[in-house]
């Protein structure tokens, strides 16, 4: 409809400036068929113009809608393209990731794979050497037995007890040596094997346990009295205090109860207890030793430890008239003796 407006528009007003101009021109020379052809030909060439224009307006509406959606897709273009930048980093740096990851996968298979290679071999000497330990400690089960009869059950020995590589080793020394004086640091079954081993052999020779536990102070005297051992076994409750030595404090057993102890053959040396702190066990043959017999023993269990280790050391260097023999036990062990004492450990 507005396209046929600037025609009509421009025929009408064509038409009526025609008209008047052909009406002036007929006037002035009087002949009256000029007005209807001006009309015509002003209706005509007016109509034309504005049809014209009308179409250069359309046209012009055309350019500008076609550069606001030129506009609108060059921008949803530039919205694209960074679209696709920013999926195209994101892929650049998992990309990375992943290759990074692959190679730390790779590398842990290989270790696996190398580590697995010598699985085989190491769990084969790994077993061979828990059954080997296992059978040592089952042989002296069974040699202990053999050589110290019990008449009731005693509790299965390890974890807190000795094991029975050391109950073997201390019963055989008792058996042999028969020491008059045993000093068990730490009650336990130790105390109660060694005073078995004091009947069995005939001696009149005791054994002094010191507990700082009242509670298995008494589980070792009840022990004790189930094997009517009770004659060879006084076990003693000797409390943990603070004891200064050169200088040093150490909590250890309340030493008024140890005084009457002398030419202590054995001693052995399984407490106080490591969780006392370090160097729990340091004090008994620096305070003990002069209470020992000229060929008195003194066992250190466990061994294995890294704080047992480093007493018996420290030992060694400051009192070097001792001299140690290491015993492989399963929980390890260490048997001083001194140097003049003529006796192999
Ligand atoms: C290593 S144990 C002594 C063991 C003893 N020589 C033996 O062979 O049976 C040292 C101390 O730990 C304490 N004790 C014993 N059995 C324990 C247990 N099952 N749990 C915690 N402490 C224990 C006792 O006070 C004992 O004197």
């Amino acid at each position: 409809m507005r396209s046929r407006l600037g025609l009509v528009s421009g025929l009408v007003a064509g038409g009526l400036l025609g008209a008047v101009i052909g009406l002036g021109v007929s006037v002035e020379t009087s002949r009256p068929p000029m007005v209807i052809a001006a009309a015509l030909l002003g209706a005509l060439v007016l109509g034309a113009l504005g049809q014209i224009a009308q179409w250069v307006r359309a046209a012009a509406g055309s350019t500008r809608r076609l550069e606001y959606a030129h506009a609108r897709a060059v921008d949803a273009q530039g919205q694209h393209r960074r679209r696709l930048d920013e999926v195209h980093n994101r892929l650049g740096r998992t990309d990375r990731d992943l290759t990074k990851r692959l190679d730390t996968v790779t590398e842990q298979v290989t270790r696996l794979g190398e580590h697995v290679s010598h699985q085989p071999a190491d769990i084969g000497r790994q077993t061979r050497q828990i059954v080997d330990d296992q059978v040592a400690l089952l042989q002296a089960h069974s040699q202990l037995q053999r050589l110290v009869s019990m008449n009731q059950v005693m509790p299965r020995p390890g974890t807190w007890a000795a094991s029975e590589d050391l109950l073997l080793y201390l019963v055989g020394h008792v058996l042999r040596e028969q020491p008059a004086l045993i000093v068990d640091l730490g009650s336990g079954q130790s105390s109660v094997w060694m005073a078995a081993a004091l009947r069995q052999s005939g001696s009149n020779g005791r054994v002094v346990a010191i507990d700082h536990d009242l509670n298995y102070a008494e589980q070792t005297r009840e022990l004790a009295a189930a094997h009517g051992l009770s004659r060879w076994l006084d076990v003693r409750v000797a409390p943990l205090q603070e004891t200064q030595i050169e200088g040093q404090t150490y909590t250890w057993y309340d030493r008024s109860l140890m005084t009457d102890l002398h030419n202590i053959g054995l001693l052995s040396v399984d407490g106080p207890p490591g969780q006392g702190g370090k160097n729990a066990r340091w004090p008994a043959l620096p305070l003990l030793q002069a209470q020992m017999a000229t060929d008195g023993v003194v066992v250190m269990d466990d061994m294995v430890r890294n704080d047992e280790q480093a007493i018996v050391a420290d030992w060694l260097t400051r009192f070097p008239q001792w001299q140690v023999t290491n015993l492989h036990f399963e929980k390890g062990a260490a048997a001083l003796r001194r140097v003049d004492s003529g006796r192999a450990s």
